[in-house]
């Protein structure tokens, strides 16, 4: 089992086995498909992002796990009780994150479409509201200043700047361009900055970036950082926090496997960064606190999606297995031609080239394409691996399917 990252796979006696224990006993009274996830992988790779970010001298670093990647009750508590806070994106992450126990003094709000509903659930979940509403849009300011005043409070502000960066990844997970959704452009945030009309019950903490996904190198990561401090350098006061988002990618294939930053190598880059363009030029007094908002990287390698065979089928020279989990289970191949390992329960030497696909009538429900496997049968189960983060979180219930179960080893 290739891996650069920490994973609760493993063949043992070419049995697979799931942080340890044999996967046909753990599954013995357990309904496929389901999901599987590893409270141990997931606090390993937690302590070793915050760990890099205290060796590379980041200072006081709040890890804002991003709850999309994985909104699990369970996999919410650990990190809080680990120390994270979060980034949500809508009012029902921020309920999630509450109920979590997450101190809302730790909890960022990003997103473009925040209501006004949202705004003020935001605002009342603490005497100060939120850490910080990143706001994408004068219009957001505009609202959430107005309510804060209703409300007779003041809201914690930062600017999600767009950077103007091209993030190397998938086209539909790249955020920090000017054709995207998302952010402001520079001169729009300091066009706000001057309306004094926006800021009587508003007060500007910090700024925020975030490029996009699955990011493998640091190029643009770096590039959007020193962005975010030449705007931080301009401000006439200084501010408590810069949040530099999340992206760091994990290894799904060989390719990722050569390409992919290692933590160590991020949290460096992230410093050298800020350092260069912020730090150094700064009183060591007013250096703000950095702010993460990882959330692939923390959940994506321990959890797995398991499925069953419910048959094979052979069209001429076509080898289809069908898979109990579906499209609806695991969205991440129909939406952006993801490649996620298929592992079978009993590993072999003879193997076939097969399609494995789900029960979905939609020709996008395929796993993987002439994948090496051995000739499977009815009821052996198979592993779909790097299932944790952006799995069950967007599955749904398309052909009216049950949603899957989660299990914590
Ligand atoms: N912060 C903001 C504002 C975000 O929009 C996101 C992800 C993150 C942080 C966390 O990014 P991460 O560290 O997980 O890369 N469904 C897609 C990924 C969409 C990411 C959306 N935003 C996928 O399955 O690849």
């Amino acid at each position: 089992m290739k891996t650069l990252l920490p994973t609760p796979l493993k063949y043992q006696k070419n049995k697979l086995s799931f942080e340890g224990h044999d996967l046909q006993k753990i599954m013995k009274n357990k309904k496929t498909p389901c999901y599987l996830y590893s409270k141990k992988t997931m606090t390993e790779t937690y302590q070793a992002f915050y760990k890099e970010a205290i060796k590379a001298k980041i200072p006081n670093p709040l890890v804002c796990f991003a709850v999309k990647a994985n909104p699990n009750h369970e996999v919410l508590t650990l990190l809080r009780k680990h120390g994270a806070g979060a980034d949500v994106v809508s009012g029902g992450e921020l309920k999630a994150a509450l109920k979590a126990g997450i101190d809302p003094q730790k909890i960022v709000f990003s997103g473009v479409g925040k209501t006004k509903e949202e705004i003020l659930f935001a605002l009342r979940s603490h005497p100060y509201g939120i850490y910080s509403f990143n706001v994408e849009s004068i219009e957001e300011l505009e609202m959430i200043n107005t309510l804060a005043k209703k409300e007779n409070k003041i809201a914690r502000i930062a600017f999600r700047l767009n950077p103007r960066v091209n993030a190397k990844t998938h086209k539909h997970i790249s955020t920090g361009n000017k054709t995207h959704k998302f952010g402001l452009l520079r001169h729009d945030i300091e066009e706000a900055l001057i309306n004094s009309s926006l800021w009587t019950h508003s007060t500007l903490v910090g700024l925020s970036i975030h490029i996009g996904s699955q990011l493998t190198e640091l190029k643009a990561t770096e590039k959007a950082i020193k962005e975010m401090c030449d705007l931080a350098m301009s401000l006439e006061h200084p501010i408590e926090f810069l949040d530099v988002g999340g992206g760091l990618g994990i290894d799904y294939t060989e390719k990722d496997r050569k390409e992919l930053a290692s933590i160590s190598a991020y949290m460096k880059a992230v410093y050298q960064s800020l350092h260069q363009h912020y730090f150094k030029k700064v009183d060591p007094l007013l250096i703000p606190r950095i702010v993460f908002e990882p959330g692939r990287i923390l959940v994506g390698k321990m959890g797995v999606l398991v499925s069953k065979v419910v048959r094979t089928k052979q069209s001429e020279d076509c080898h289809f297995t069908i898979i109990d989990a579906g499209m609806n289970d695991l969205m991440r191949p129909a939406l952006y031609e993801a490649f996620h390992e298929i592992y079978p329960y009993e590993k072999t030497k003879k193997l076939i080239a097969t399609d494995v696909v789900g029960p979905i009538c939609e020709s996008t429900d395929i796993f993987g394409a002439q994948r090496k496997l051995p000739r499977l049968k009815s009821e052996d189960l198979v592993v779909i691996d790097n299932a944790g983060a952006y799995g069950r979180s967007m599955a749904n219930r398309y052909n009216e399917r049950e949603l899957a179960p989660e299990y914590f080893i």
